[in-house]
This record gives structure tokens, sequence and C-alpha cells, in this order.
């Protein structure tokens, strides 16, 4: 089913999301199931499926901080994005994989993508789990801030 839900809801845009870890590892990752939910207040959602027997950093790295940042792709950092999706270990730095900048945020404790020309701060509202594991998602919905515009440096 993944393949039809995914070839037929097209195109979707990318929740391009940073993060921090526990250890304070910096992460970034893209998740095209995802969408605005509410404007007032602001909320989004995404959904974030199983690695293996384990969690996706991006949602591990949620569940500790309640933290993230969703950031807008654009064509020029399109590669970069793709780059980021590598199944790499916890502890290396994806932005380093995809030769991207973490910047810091205005509220939030997790990094911001500078090349991105806008950037939501979000906060967990809830996650909601569907399916049973290794095939199960966890969809999460947040609160965002105004965006913010960053610089790329
Ligand atoms: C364009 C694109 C869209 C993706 N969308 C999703 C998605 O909606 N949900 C998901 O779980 N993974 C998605 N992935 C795969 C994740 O980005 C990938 O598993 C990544 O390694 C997760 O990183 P993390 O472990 O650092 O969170 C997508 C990958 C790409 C390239």
């Amino acid at each position: 089913m993944y393949k039809v839900m995914s070839g037929l809801v097209v195109p979707r845009p990318i929740a391009f999301v940073s993060t921090i870890s526990a250890d304070g590892v910096p992460n970034v990752a893209p998740f095209s199931y995802f969408m605005p939910i509410c404007s007032t207040p602001p909320l989004f959602a995404f959904s974030v499926g199983q690695r293996g027997d384990g969690q996706k950093h991006t949602l591990a790295n949620i569940l500790h901080s309640r933290e993230f940042v969703l950031n807008i792709v654009t064509e020029d950092i399109a590669e970069a994005m793709n780059a980021s999706a590598a199944d790499v270990g916890p502890e290396i730095d994806e932005f380093q994989v995809a030769g991207l900048t973490a910047a810091t945020s205005d509220l939030v404790s997790a990094p911001c993508v500078a090349e991105s020309p806008a950037n939501f701060e979000c906060r967990l509202v809830e996650t909601r789990e569907y399916g049973a594991p290794p095939a199960s998602t966890r969809w999460s919905s947040a609160r965002s801030s105004s965006p913010t515009s960053t610089t790329a440096s």
C-alpha cells in the first residue's frame, strides 16, 4: 500500500525537520507525509515510520526535547535534502553529511537550516501511533511560532 499511496498522492511538500539529540548531535531529515493542519493556532503534522526495530533519530530527538524546526526546502537545497536522508548512526551530524549549515534558532533548542529561506520553530503537541512495529507510523503534531527567515552564511 505504501507504493500506491505515495505514488498517487503527489506532489507532496517536504517537512525538512531539524532536531538535536540528547547528546547534543544536530540532526536533519526529510519527511513527505506532512501537512499544515490548523492556522489558529498554527499546527503542523508529519509522520515518521519505523527504522528496523528502532526509532528514527528525528522521532527519538523530538520525544526527548519536544522541540524541532520545520525548514522550507527550495530547489537550491533539494540535493542536500536528499543526502540528509542517509541511514547513519546517531553520533553523526547529518547537517555535515548534507553540507548544510546548522544555525541557532530563536525559540527552540533544535538548530535550523541556515540555507532555508524560512523556518518554523515548533514545540510538540502530541504523537499518535498507528499500526504495529516494524511497520508502525508515529504521527506528530506540533505548534509553531511564526516563521523566521534566516540568512545563509
Ligand atoms: C524525499 C524524502 C521523503 C521522505 N519522507 C519520509 C516520511 O514521510 N516518513 C519517514 O518515516 N521517512 C521518510 N523519508 C526517509 C527519512 O528521511 C530517512 O529514514 C531518514 O534517514 C530519517 O533520518 P533520521 O533517522 O535522522 O530521523 C523520506 C526520505 C526522502 C528522501
